[in-house]
């Protein structure tokens, strides 16, 4: 059997990874500020995690969501504590899209309704629903296609008053900074708006936190930097720095009903584990003040650059958005320096790192972008 090939792939192998290095197969070290993707949110092969879940596993790997599970209950506890929402509760899954599907379900269970308002180039998985409020026609099949989806433009306060008035509207999904779309950050007015409109017209606000939350913003969910409380925020990728976990964190007002959600594998001992350990050290650590005063070094150091276009995000969620001619700047970066990030497209390189990133290695970063920039 051969891999169904839908990842257009880098050639290096990677053999092993501790904090933000990661070494290929013949030993070359690089500096990791892609996070695999935003997932590797305490530092790779952390001890403590490392150790947390060995510890685990020789004890119970998994059971099904049939027996108590005091992990869960621990891990509800000290999420609730870390992101200041101490009376939501909490259910747990396996990904980020299913993490939104779980929101979505849950948005038009409690209201009734169908609608969900979704913005342009907004990312919110490949499952059903989740691809349906994902503005990239590409990757929705026709078997996802629906008309309770409808797309509006980013930031159009005007626009959204109107669907309000137009549709019965079951909710509102919208990451706090667009993630895929090319790290774009909603404004805290915006943010506002969206919770006064739910409010009025019975809609559910969901927030997307997949990839901005978790403390990666420089606060646990980016949607804090408004002040508005969502109805529903939805995790993964930082949450199991890289075990895969996902989660909806709902606020009391929501009723649950035996049999309404459900999986199989989520919020098994392992997944806990690995959640408890990130939390953990996310707490002893400091790593969202940590991600909060390195985003900002970094931002003010790289907005001096004059061939930058721009600067956008929050924390340690950075676009740096280049002209068309410097689109090769990334792949330099990777092979040359021997630096990992991300991208977005058109021209925009993605910072993604562990949120235990120090000056350090922000500084081995800005000193290759400065050369690769002046060549
Ligand atoms: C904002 C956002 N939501 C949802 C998802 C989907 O997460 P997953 O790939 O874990 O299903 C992603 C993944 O990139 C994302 O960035």
């Amino acid at each position: 059997m051969k891999l169904f090939d839908v990842y257009p792939i880098n050639d290096i192998i990677i053999e092993k990874a501790l904090g933000s290095n990661v070494w290929d197969d013949k030993g070359t070290q690089y500096l990791d500020l892609y996070g695999g993707h935003a997932v590797i949110s305490i530092g790779h092969t952390h001890p403590h995690y490392v150790k947390r879940l060995t510890d685990q596993l020789h004890k119970v790997g998994f059971y099904s969501n049939s027996v108590k599970m005091p992990l869960q209950e621990q891990l509800a506890t000290m999420l609730g504590k870390v992101s200041g929402k101490e009376d939501y509760q909490l259910f747990l899954c396996n990904s980020g899209a299913e993490a939104n599907e779980n929101a979505l379900k849950l948005a038009s269970f409690y209201n009734g309704k169908k609608k969900i308002i979704a913005f342009r180039k907004a990312f919110h998985g490949r499952t059903s629903l989740a691809v349906a409020a994902t503005d990239n026609p590409k990757i929705v099949a026709p078997v996802n296609e629906t008309d309770n989806v409808v797309f509006l433009p980013w930031e159009d306060e005007a626009a959204l008053e109107q669907a309000f008035q137009q549709y019965e509207v079951s909710s509102v999904i919208i990451e706090g900074i667009q993630g895929v779309g090319g790290i774009n950050v909603a404004s805290e007015s915006f943010l506002r708006t969206i919770r006064t409109l739910c409010d009025q017209h019975n809609a559910v606000f969901i927030a997307d936190s997949v990839q901005c939350g978790y403390g990666r913003s420089g606060k646990f969910y980016s949607h804090d930097h408004a002040g508005v409380q969502a109805d529903i925020y939805s995790m993964a990728k930082g949450m199991g720095n890289g075990f895969p976990i996902g989660a909806i964190s709902i606020a009391p007002k929501f009723q649950p009903v035996y049999g309404m959600l459900g999986t199989t594998f989520g919020g098994n001992h392992l997944a806990c584990a690995a959640a408890l350990a990130v939390l953990e050290v996310i707490q002893e650590e400091k790593l969202v003040e940590n991600a909060a005063a390195v985003g900002a070094y970094l931002m003010e150091q790289l907005r001096t650059f004059d061939k930058v276009i721009e600067v956008r995000g929050r924390g340690l969620m950075i676009g740096i958005e280049l002209p068309a001619e410097l689109a090769h700047v990334r792949k330099e970066l990777l092979h040359t320096h021997k630096i990992f990030t991300g991208e977005a497209k058109p021209n925009v390189i993605r910072l993604l790192p562990s949120l235990a990133l120090t000056k350090a290695h922000a500084d081995e970063f800005l000193a290759a972008f400065r050369k690769e920039l002046s060549k």
